[in-house]
């Protein structure tokens, strides 16, 4: 459905999105990811041809943005960044301004008004100037607005932002159940919210793709993958910490908050290496778990080189000339 090819965005003598390529299914979830200023928004401008890119181009269900920017755009519903609205219309003005925008009139324009106001549970606050609307209410205007010609794609420019636990998860369930009907991209800076929804995870930074692929292979980058957590009844695992590190299938062994940290050697199954030694030695075990794993570990690693986060740009001059940035 959004095939992106080569995008490249130069604001002056700063590169934001250097040559970003991916393609995104219907019945995908695609969460974008990166530090702030890695190029999501413009990127996401770019697709919703917002935004010239320098190079590069988006087709859109096989519609080139740049040559049939109206037809294209007919198959898009966009949240931006912090939602432009008209804060002085009331919810159903501006819903009914989007609808005609659209192309919807008459029983149509009726039928998606109620749907898009149903969906995104706006019906009590119908009447109320947007400018008088809490934070949460008036994202889910802008989600209302994005949906109201039920596109096949949508392009969600950090959905949740602002919004509290309970709508957090509001939203994530709307999106969810547009999901399989759809091609969705959505950026983030929560990553349990890419855990909870996302098939695929693209992590940008300085404007560049660092990964492409699912929350689960995402995971396995994790310097813990495959790792367990070993805690003895009496707490002191002094004696036993030796004794694991010299088994075969372990690849080193850290002690942690009173549990053994051990990880695995050639993907070595530990937790039954480590059952079968504790039942037949005896170990006074009182749990063993797989360690935990946090995508946030991962996103950090990814995205940061020795504390630092990455920002260096290549500026575009230096770059044709084949060098890199100091
Ligand atoms: N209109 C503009 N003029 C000049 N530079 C810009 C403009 N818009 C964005 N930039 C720069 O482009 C880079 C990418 O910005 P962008 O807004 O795409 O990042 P982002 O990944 O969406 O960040 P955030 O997580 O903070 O929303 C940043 O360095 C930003 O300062
Ligand atoms: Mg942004």
């Amino acid at each position: 459905m959004i095939n992106v090819r080569n995008l490249v965005k130069d604001y002056g003598p700063i590169r934001a999105v250097d040559d970003v390529t991916f393609d995104v299914r219907k019945g995908d979830i695609l969460g974008f990811l990166g530090p702030n200023g890695a190029g999501k928004s413009t990127t996401m401008k770019m697709i919703t041809g917002f935004l010239p890119p320098t190079s590069g181009r988006t087709e859109i269900a096989g519609i080139d943005v740049a040559e049939r920017p109206r037809e294209a755009k007919r198959h898009i519903g966009y949240l931006p960044e912090s939602g432009p609205l008209y804060p002085e219309m009331t919810v159903i003005e501006f819903l009914r301004f989007i609808a005609e925008m659209r192309g919807l009139s008459g029983a149509k324009a009726a039928a998606a008004l109620d749907r898009a106001i149903e969906l995104c549970h706006l019906r009590a606050v119908r009447h109320q100037p947007i400018e008088t609307l809490s934070k949460g209410f008036r994202q889910r205007v802008g989600m209302a607005q994005a949906v109201m010609h039920d596109p096949p794609c949508l392009i969600l420019d950090e959905p949740t932002d602002g919004l509290d636990p309970n709508q957090k998860q509001e939203v994530r369930r709307l999106i969810a159940s547009m999901a399989k009907e759809k091609a969705i991209i959505l950026s983030t800076h929560i990553l349990e919210e890419v855990e909870a929804m996302c098939n695929r995870v693209i992590i940008i930074a300085a404007g560049r793709i660092l990964v492409n692929e699912t929350p689960a292979d995402l995971l396995r980058r994790h310097p813990n993958y495959g790792a367990v957590e070993l805690e003895l009844a009496h707490g002191d695992t002094g004696n036993l910490r030796n004794t694991v590190k010299d088994l075969d299938g372990v690849a080193s062994v850290e002690s942690l908050n009173g549990k053994l940290l051990i990880r695995p050697k050639n993907q070595t199954d530990l937790k039954s290496l480590l059952w079968n030694r504790a039942l037949a030695e005896k170990w006074p075990m009182k749990s063993l778990e797989p360690a935990n794993l946090r995508l946030e570990d991962v996103f950090r690693n990814l995205t940061q080189k020795d504390g630092e986060s990455i920002e260096e740009r290549t500026p575009p001059a230096a770059r044709e000339k084949g060098q890199t940035a100091a």
